[in-house]
């Protein structure tokens, strides 16, 4: 994971690369550094912790440098510390990198440069990475970038590095494979970093980095070669986004910004898509490969996270509306185990980030063997957007709470989508259903309204429970992939250990957990299991355990029944998840906040996970 920056031009680095390093702080924050350039030379300045500390240890220091390199860390190899924080330095004291990724082969390039007399400072894989580039420039006698080509060339792992040569003090060289980099063109002005956060505010002019590709930058030159030495047009794109919507706008943290921000996300996921009156569903993703939709045998979801939760609702949606059978899988599990593939196996990647590592892979695996790759992502010009045939974006903007929230609910309104536009066509669904479902679409935008307007009771309810140990939270159907996803909004942003589970599948086992201490949390609003949910709540009610249910409003049978309801519109089953996860989403936040932790960076988490 982790965040770099880097910035080569006229103007004084520093304060570019700490507000960009700022903006990247939700892909980790273990410690941040930088290494500037200037006259009297190359220094490097770095902290453990988070973004804050280093500008703090900075304040007041002549940092005039016109060129720098940036990193936030997310630690792979080696504590967090000073010691292991990036940017890192050669043993000849020339060269300063930093870096995103794994080089799976650090220990033997380690050995083999300990035996030539190095010693290492950091327990980390990137000083390795470094020292080694340093060792062929230096036995080479070539120029830089011809020893970082040669090294790239031997280096197993994934990586985003960036060098500073104390001797080249108007360049930079950027290499990339596996994890993001993007370069913003200015005048007389370049920048670099893991995603367009830290550049729109200077230019809207950007080049995506592909695999393989070595960048040098200077302030007026921007040059790409692939590592066979040949050079590259620069495909230069213009950004579609807007600095408002990666700030906090009024509000304490981006996690509660942008829970509220979501009836607006989905209503920008519909637009232009749904029109409920005419009962039309326009997708050119889904037009476009519409026969292959229609006689697919098997779709594949391959998510991580949150993004799973995403998929497993998707699967109920698929098989109950589009009749074609659903396997949702863990992109970590998917890409090492030997699954069959089908030629003509639709592959259905769900990412917020379209970064994360381990969904890469797998569908890159899966597309060896044939399968189309249809993407569900919300970063546009992402890396899994771009290894993927064809897709549809959630639209749901920038997304930096660490926790996902408004990117799932733009899933769930995307696979809706493409499920009902795929039914109708293959007459899996009867026009009356599907003008209904439609319709119901079309009211969630207010319906989510609704429901943000519940968040001073969810804070009481949360102050309430705030001190519990454990958490237990149950579902059943379209509502249980929900109750996963509570449970792991609760573990991220409160530490307190929770678990997800169908509710009938808690008498197999987690019921021994129940006692009065164990807050339940149900997700029962009204649907075809209804009464099934009601008695499951009564065996935890039996056995003392405390029940807080989100139902359906006017339910009166749960409200005399629970310790603690939260009632929200009705809505059809199939369409009540993206309603029903906005209560389990304030309720972790408020817990997290009313327990005093850093909502927005939980520890030991990262936003995009770009490292298996
Ligand atoms: C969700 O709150 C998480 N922080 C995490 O599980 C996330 O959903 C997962 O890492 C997948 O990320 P992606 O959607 O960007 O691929
Ligand atoms: N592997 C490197 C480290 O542990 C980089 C990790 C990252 O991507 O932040 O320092």
């Amino acid at each position: 994971m982790c965040g770099i920056v880097a910035y080569v031009g006229q103007k004084e680095a520093y304060p570019i690369i700490l507000k960009g390093l700022k903006r990247l702080e939700y892909r980790g924050y273990d410690s941040a550094g930088v290494a500037l350039l200037d006259e009297k030379g190359l220094n490097v300045y770095k902290k453990q912790g988070k973004v804050a500390e280093l500008e703090e240890h900075l304040i007041g220091k002549a940092l005039p440098a016109h060129i720098g390199i940036g990193h936030t860390r997310w630690a792979t190899h080696g504590e967090p510390s000073d010691r292991n924080a990036h940017p890192h330095m050669s043993k000849s004291g020339k060269l300063a990198m930093i870096h995103n990724g794994i080089i799976e082969n650090y220990a033997q390039l380690k050995q083999d440069l300990i035996k030539k007399g190095y010693v290492f400072k950091s327990d980390t894989d990137t000083e390795v990475l470094l020292n080694f580039i340093e060792d062929i420039w230096i036995n080479n006698n070539c120029e830089l970038e011809e020893a970082v080509r040669i090294a790239l060339k031997r280096v197993v792992g994934a990586y985003v590095i960036v060098l500073l040569d104390a001797d080249q003090p108007d360049t930079l060289i950027a290499a990339r494979k596996g994890s993001p980099l993007v370069i913003g063109i200015g005048k007389g002005e370049h920048f670099l970093a893991s995603d367009a956060s830290p550049i729109i505010e200077y230019t809207k002019e950007v080049v995506y980095v592909n695999d393989y590709e070595l960048a040098i930058l200077k302030p007026d030159e921007l040059i790409l070669k692939n590592l066979g030495n040949e050079k590259i047009t620069p495909f230069v794109q213009k950004l579609d986004m807007e600095l408002a919507a990666i700030e906090k706008g009024g509000f304490d943290h981006f996690m509660i910004k942008e829970i509220f921000e979501q009836s607006e996300t989905i209503y920008d996921c519909l637009r232009g898509r749904l029109d409920a009156e005419k009962g039309t569903i326009k997708m050119s993703g889904v037009e476009n490969n519409m026969e292959r939709f229609i006689h697919a045998q098997r779709i594949i979801m391959v998510a991580c996270g949150t993004s799973w939760h995403a998929g497993l609702v998707a699967e109920y949606i698929f098989e109950e509306l589009c009749r074609i059978p659903v396997e949702v899988e863990y992109a970590s599990e998917f890409r090492y185990r030997n699954p069959v593939i089908h030629k003509g196996d639709i592959i259905m990647a769900i990412s917020q980030s379209g970064e994360t590592a381990d969904t890469l892979v797998a569908i890159e695996k899966a597309k060896e063997q044939g399968a189309i790759i249809f993407g569900i992502l919300n970063v546009v010009g992402s890396s899994i957007a771009r290894a993927s045939h064809a897709g549809a974006y959630t639209h749901a903007g920038p997304e930096i709470g660490v926790a996902s929230t408004k990117a799932f609910t733009a899933q769930l309104t995307v696979l809706t989508m493409v499920a009902l536009r795929i039914a109708i066509e293959k007459k899996t669904i009867t026009h009356d259903r599907y003008m209904h479902l439609l319709n119901e679409l079309h009211e969630v935008p207010a319906k989510v309204e609704a429901t943000l307007k519940l968040s001073e009771s969810i804070k009481a309810v949360a102050a309430k429970y705030a001190d519990a140990k454990d958490m237990l939270y149950l579902g059943r159907g379209y509502n249980f992939p929900v109750a996963l996803e509570g449970a792991l909004k609760l573990k991220e942003i409160s530490y307190i250990h929770a678990e997800g589970y169908p509710a009938a599948e808690m008498k197999h086992g987690p019921i021994a957990l129940v006692d009065e201490t164990l807050p339940v949390v149900f997700v029962a609003t009204k649907d075809s299991y209804h009464e099934k949910i009601v008695s499951n709540m009564q065996e935890i009610k039996a056995r003392k355990g405390k029940v807080i249910a989100v139902i359906t409003e006017g339910d009166e049978v749960i409200t005399g029944l629970a310790d603690d309801v939260i009632a929200i519109p009705e809505a059809d089953e199939l369409i009540a998840p993206i309603i029903s996860v906005i209560p389990m989403q304030l309720l972790a936040y408020y817990i997290g906040v009313l327990k005093g932790y850093d909502v927005d960076k939980p520890r030991n988490l990262a936003k995009s996970v770009t490292v298996e």
